[in-house]
Parts: C-alpha cells; sequence; structure tokens
C-alpha cells in the first residue's frame, strides 16, 4: 500500500482556498491512502463560537466532505482528515475516512486539548476499525496521542495502520508515536500542519514534523516543521499484525489484563 501523508499551512477560515491548495498537492503524487492534518480546511485557532458555527459543516453536505467524495470516486483513492462537524446543535472535532465508495469510517476526537473544550462536545463514538485495500486501519486526532488507550484500543480492535490528523503545538508527540508504534507493533501515520495562526491575541505554531512510523519503531520518514509537501511511503499492512518481538514474548498476548483494572 502507498501510504501518504499531506502536510501544509491552511489559512484560517479561507475552506475553499485551503481545499484548492490541498489538492494542487495532492495532484502532484500518486498513492492509495493519504492522511491530512487535524481540521485541514477550516484551521484551529477560534476566538468565538460564531466562528465554529459559520466554519463547520454537515457531515456529508458540507464542502470538505463533498470535496473528497468527489476526489476519491475519480482517483480511485482513499482519504482521512480533520474536518468541523454540526451536528443539531452540537460541533465536534471529527475526521472522516473516505474511499472511491463513500464515507467508510467517521470519528469524533475523544480527547479535547486546551480551548477545544469551549468549541466542541467531547466525541461520542467508539474507537473503530475500517478495512481499506489490504489494511485494518483505525482513526485518532491529534491530542488523544497523550492517552495511549486511544492507540491501544485501535491496535486491540486489529489495526495495522493507525491514522493521526493533527494540529501539534507541544513538541512531544512525533516522538512519543514512536513509542505508540512499538507498544502496539503498529504502523502510525501523523499528519500535522505547519505555520502561525495569531488570532483574538493568542498564537499557535504548528511544529509539522508530518511521520510515519513502523511497526518496529522506525521513522520511515519525518517532514521537517516548515516543509508543505505530500510524502509517500510504500508500506505493508501485514507487517502489524506479528506481536511477537521474539520467541517468548508476543506483545498482545503477554498482556495481564485482569491485573490492569482492579479497583486502586
Ligand atoms: C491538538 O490536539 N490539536 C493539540
Amino acid at each position: 500500500m502507498k501510504l501518504a501523508l499531506l502536510q501544509y499551512n491552511p489559512k484560517f477560515g479561507e475552506k475553499e482556498a485551503n481545499l484548492a491548495k490541498a489538492e494542487g498537492l495532492l495532484n502532484k503524487t500518486k498513492f492509495d491512502l493519504v492522511v491530512l492534518p487535524e481540521l485541514f480546511a477550516a484551521g484551529y485557532l477560534f476566538t468565538s463560537q460564531k466562528e465554529v458555527e459559520n466554519l463547520s459543516e454537515k457531515i456529508s453536505e458540507g464542502l470538505t466532505s463533498q470535496f473528497f467524495l468527489d476526489f476519491c470516486r475519480k482517483k480511485k483513492v482513499y482519504a482521512a482528515f480533520g474536518i468541523l462537524e454540526k451536528a443539531g446543535k452540537n460541533f465536534y472535532n471529527s475526521a472522516l475516512l473516505i474511499g472511491p465508495q463513500g464515507i467508510l469510517s467517521h470519528y469524533r476526537k475523544l480527547h479535547l486539548f486546551y480551548e477545544e473544550k469551549k468549541w466542541f462536545s467531547p466525541g461520542n463514538f467508539p474507537l473503530s476499525v475500517t478495512k481499506v485495500k489490504d489494511a485494518r486501519v483505525g482513526m485518532m486526532i491529534c491530542f488523544d496521542w497523550r492517552f495511549p488507550e486511544a492507540a491501544r484500543t485501535l491496535a486491540l480492535k486489529g489495526a495495522d495502520i493507525i491514522l493521526h490528523p493533527s494540529n501539534l503545538v507541544m513538541p512531544h508527540c512525533p516522538d512519543a508515536m514512536i513509542t505508540r508504534a512499538l507498544e502496539n507493533r503498529v504502523f502510525c501515520a501523523t499528519s500535522d500542519r505547519i505555520g502561525t495562526e495569531k488570532r483574538g491575541g493568542k498564537s499557535f505554531t504548528y511544529i509539522g514534523q508530518s511521520q510515519i512510523v513502523d511497526p518496529e519503531g522506525k521513522i520511515l520518514f519525518r517532514l521537517g516543521n516548515k516543509e508543505e509537501n505530500v510524502a509517500v511511503v510504500e508500506i505493508n499492512p501485514e507487517k502489524a499484525r506479528r506481536k511477537k518481538i521474539n520467541p517468548y514474548n508476543d506483545l498482545f498476548l503477554d498482556r495481564r489484563e485482569k491485573f490492569y483494572y482492579e479497583p486502586i
């Protein structure tokens, strides 16, 4: 499978221009599955609930999902990306996985970061795994990395690849994802954005460093912190299905689950 990550600098609130820029980058490269950043079309640093509302979309009706439904059908590819979701009176920091046949998976960020708690409702869907060609993939979003249970749950549910749309502002995640890959023996594909957003007296600089790590913890590539690019690597998802690390240890069979959930 040719697995790709898009890293770029979207402009806050300029969804059409951001989609056009992403499309230009995606058209430069061949891939089977691409991961884009968290909230890659809307931008991240909101200053009011009204802004969140104005930039939000109903899943499958909005500009962003329509763009990818069309793109994936025409190009016969798969895309996982962050989207600002409106559902009734609620707003979610969500991710969609779309393929040539339509929407395949929908995830709502479980662990909200910082002021996201002001704007979004916390996710209310279970972490789930979906078949994409020969691979089984699961999605989590950015700050979910700080909760090892998210990646563990996806791996225990059978994910070969963790798709991880992100808007990283702290430095630790790229190295931490090596551990997430190693402890679960899965591929981890983190797509981050770059650039600085200055809004409402606040400023966030996003660290880039989008990367794919293999089940042995090897970084297959890591982009720079200012680079706009689509990077691709050929992977064999089956490599994530062997949890044995030596003749004595299997990372899943050796778990002592009954001792993990005793009352503390
Ligand atoms: C983050 O969860 N966007 C840091």
